[in-house]
């Protein structure tokens, strides 16, 4: 394909993105913009960042070979990139250091953030103790009920979390929260936003931030590949769960001009695509304006957003980063669904075959991979972005799995070979 050079100067990928915002905001916004700009190419700045990346952070993740789970399923091999072996737990942080980052730069000494699973608010309140800047967390109610232990991270860490009540008292709600709060103390406040989604510069900068995890694995791949005894140098399909995209992004962007390697993106598809309930901006939505960007999201015939539903926090969001959008239309990535259920059963999979206890975000993930796997030949590779690590679902998954913990969930549609039960 021709360069990929998105967005344009306004902001745009194609007909979405841009920036919705109030008056108040303006200046903000335009504010983090030049200096977006200053700072993007600066090689003080990124060497800096490259710094604590690695020696706060613990970059580069690995990238991991599942070789059980690809023996059981009898296609592709499937490799793991350990987004959850970051500090704190998950790829949130890479982002949240580069914003901290210009926060400090721009000389504002607070910072807000929104956060759904509570990685997004762990992280902030991670980088605002060692940074000193006072931070605040917005959280919905229901999303600090079942990620309660983030909720208790972030206040040994120093933050304020702030429950919200209003709407489905989940992500959308914290966001709206936020955006509030900014407008109100613009002066001395810095937004750092949790996903590729925003009015811009935001989904341009996340991304930026977050395409540390591609690039790693553009580098890494060809020796894993080889390792496997495979002459090809990078996978045939990259696959990542997609909230606001942000995870997603970091993973598919160093991938775009790699005509080569498919691009899948998960959503929650909750109880099912056509039940209603779920969180599919890009399968199930329309265009429109949300958060200060155009972009698809889950709107009624009268542009109210509807109410999602997702077992996972960080996936129960009614939009989506605006690149994603455009990555559909254009068609170089492609959108899927994977139910609740379905979730739940690679999440128990990947505990008890490789030892890993995956957040049930990116088991969306990895529930994709094992479907696909088995169409595919074994000398073929996925690579799936391991977006977090399960400890803070533990008490959902439980919750869940009824009494006995132990026992798998009805599949639907999913084969799990092989594995002790
Ligand atoms: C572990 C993990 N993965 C994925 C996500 C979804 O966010 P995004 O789509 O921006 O990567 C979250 C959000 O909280 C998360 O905590």
């Amino acid at each position: 394909m021709s360069a990929y050079t998105q967005p344009d100067a306004s902001g745009h990928f194609g007909p979405y993105g841009g920036s919705f915002v109030s008056e108040t905001l303006t200046h903000a916004i335009d504010e983090l913009r030049a200096a977006y700009a200053r700072y993007q190419n600066d090689p003080e700045f990124q060497a800096e960042f490259r710094y604590e990346l690695a020696h706060y952070v613990g970059r580069p993740s690995p990238v991991y070979h599942a070789a059980r789970t690809s023996r059981e399923l009898g296609g592709a091999q499937i490799y793991l990139k350990r987004e959850d072996l970051n500090h704190t737990g998950a790829h949130k942080i890479n982002n949240v250091i580069g914003q901290a980052m210009l926060a400090r730069r721009m000389g504002k000494p607070r910072i807000i953030a929104e956060t759904g699973a509570g990685q997004h608010g762990v992280a902030t309140a991670t980088i605002c103790a060692r940074y000193g800047l006072e931070c605040v967390v917005y959280m919905g109610a229901e999303d600090v009920r079942r990620q309660s232990p983030n909720v208790y991270r972030m206040k040994l860490l120093g933050a304020t979390v702030v429950p919200v009540d209003s709407g489905s008292r989940t992500l959308k709600d914290a966001l709206n929260e936020a955006m509030r709060d900014w407008v109100a103390n613009v002066d001395h406040t810095f937004y750092i936003i949790g996903t590729v989604a925003g009015p811009h510069p935001y989904p341009m900068m996340v991304r930026d931030f977050q395409s540390v995890i591609g690039q790693e694995c553009l580098a890494q791949m060809p020796a894993m590949l080889a390792s496997q005894g495979s002459a090809a140098e990078q996978p045939d399909v990259v696959v990542a769960c997609v909230g606001g995209g942000s995870n997603a992004m970091g993973i598919f962007h160093p991938y775009i001009p790699h005509a080569g390697t498919r691009l899948i993106g998960v959503e929650a598809a909750g109880e099912g695509l056509d039940s209603g309930k779920h969180s599919a901006s890009l399968q199930r939505g329309s265009s429109g304006v949300l958060h200060g960007n155009r972009t698809f999201i889950l709107q009624d015939e009268n542009g109210q957003i509807t109410e999602t539903h997702s077992i996972s926090a960080g996936l129960d969001y009614p939009g989506v980063g605006p690149e994603h959008a455009w990555l559909q239309d254009i068609r170089r990535a492609e959108y899927v669904g994977i139910t609740d259920a379905e979730a739940l059963v690679a999440f128990h999979h990947l505990c008890r075959t490789e030892g890993i206890i995956p957040a049930l975000e990116s088991s969306h993930a990895f529930a994709y991979a094992m479907k696909l796997a088995p169409s595919m030949k074994p000398e073929q590779s996925i690579l799936v972005n391991l977006s977090g690590r399960g400890d803070k679902d533990i008490g959902t998954v439980a919750d869940l799995s009824g009494v006995d913990f132990y026992d798998r969930p009805s599949m639907r549609g999913l084969t799990v070979k092989g594995g002790k039960e």
